[in-house]
């Protein structure tokens, strides 16, 4: 496989583990701010960021490349409600899809369609959890960003396995 495309790979694997580490840390402030649903939506919502890494990490052992496993980056998040949260995710997301796109444009560069066959589905993955960072926003801000008004989407967030 060309250098850069595993390269960029690789450093994927890792920014898909801080997403679930950020996520953890979302979910840890609404734990706090005693919102058991909100807390779990973001629980699963990691768990989903692990399953992204070892999608990557299975991908580049297929084929017979090396994965490293670097250090993963503290999360040090710092929200002041949950529309501040749910912003801090929603921009995430976007510089996840910045970063995905960027493997694709090596990967189309090194004519390595074997690649970019596999990054079509975080391509679409990643439209998906746009939209969903998003519709957390546009939720919270038509309730209201207040805990009191949060509790009947508590409830529906709870409800994601
Ligand atoms: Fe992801
Ligand atoms: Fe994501």
């Amino acid at each position: 496989m060309d250098k850069k495309v595993v390269e960029l790979l690789n450093a994927q694997v890792n920014k898909e583990f801080f997403s679930a580490y950020l996520y953890l840390g979302i979910s840890k402030f609404f734990t706090k701010q005693d919102l058991p649903g909100f807390a779990s939506w973001y629980k699963v919502q990691a768990e989903e960021e692990q399953e992204h890494a070892m999608k990557i990490y299975d991908y580049l052992l297929d084929q017979d490349e090396d994965v490293s496993l670097d250090q993963i980056g503290a999360v040090n998040i710092d929200c002041k409600d949950a529309l501040d949260a749910a912003k801090a995710a929603d921009k995430h997301e976007h510089y996840i899809t910045e970063e995905i796109v960027k493997i694709m444009d090596a990967a189309v560069e090194a004519k390595d369609y074997r690649t970019q066959l596999f990054l079509n589905w975080f391509i679409t993955e990643q439209a998906e959890e746009e939209r969903n960072s998003k519709d957390m926003i546009v939720k919270i801000e038509m309730l209201g960003n207040d805990k009191k008004n949060l509790y009947l989407l508590d409830k529906e967030l709870g409800a994601r396995k």
